[in-house]
């Protein structure tokens, strides 16, 4: 109990530790400091809001899967937050892009979302997530019922569009690509077989 109460600050800051560290270096280009963003600092910043979306978004997903098959029913407590935190790199993300990829040129912003399939495929997911985020708080799950969980099951096409984004943008290495497309795989695998086969059900310790 009382480490349950320490762990939930301490995931928080870990997940908050990578945005403070860009808005410092953010800060630090702004005000002519220490270049620590690379050449490139507005790609710089967009790959990796990308790679910590992408992150936390397939950790969100493989709560549910882990706190089967580890026996961690406390995992379900840190469901919201890391979903909150993946909206929260996203919309980072989505951000970095207009302002600083598109610098707000609102004609080009339409453009690019109609006519780049990767923008279009990553601007869904974004679309996508947003009401879930609106929705995860308690009051939001008892009222919506039954929808409620309709709705969150979108979180696996969620992933989905996110891996095929990055698999249109990747420039040099699929290795992102591969790795976070075969997490949402199992995930989504396990999430399957759990519904379907009872022998599944039977081998997570936690029923
Ligand atoms: C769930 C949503 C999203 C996730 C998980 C995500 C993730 C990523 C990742 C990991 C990369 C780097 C790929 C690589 O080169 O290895 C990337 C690149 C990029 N993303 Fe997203 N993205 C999402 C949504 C969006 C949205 C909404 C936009 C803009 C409307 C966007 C625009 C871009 C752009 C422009 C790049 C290329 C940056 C560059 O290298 O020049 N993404 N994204």
């Amino acid at each position: 109990m009382r480490t349950g109460i320490l762990i939930k600050p301490i995931v928080f800051i870990l997940l908050l530790l990578p945005a403070l560290y860009y808005s410092y270096a953010v800060y630090l280009a702004l005000t002519g400091g220490e270049n620590l963003l690379g050449p490139d600092p507005a790609q710089a910043l967009a790959l990796v809001t990308g790679e910590w979306s992408i992150r936390i978004l397939v950790a969100a997903l493989a709560i549910t899967p882990l706190r089967y098959l580890l026996n961690m029913p406390k995992l379900w407590n840190y469901r919201r937050m890391v979903g909150l935190f993946a909206l929260f790199y996203v919309s980072l993300h989505l951000l970095v892009f207009l302002m600083f990829l598109l610098q707000w040129q609102w004609l080009d912003i339409g453009r690019e979302i109609v006519e780049r399939p990767y923008i279009t495929v990553g601007f869904t997911a974004f679309i996508l997530l947003v009401p879930l985020g609106l929705t995860s708080f308690q009051l939001a799950q008892r009222k919506m019922g039954r929808n409620w969980k309709k709705l969150h099951s979108l979180v696996y096409g969620i992933n989905i569009l996110a891996v095929l984004h990055i698999l249109w943008v990747v420039r040099s290495s699929y290795f992102d690509a591969v790795l976070y497309g075969s997490l949402v795989l199992i995930c989504l695998g396990y999430r399957i077989m759990r519904k379907y086969s009872p022998s599944v059900r039977k081998f997570a310790v936690l029923k």
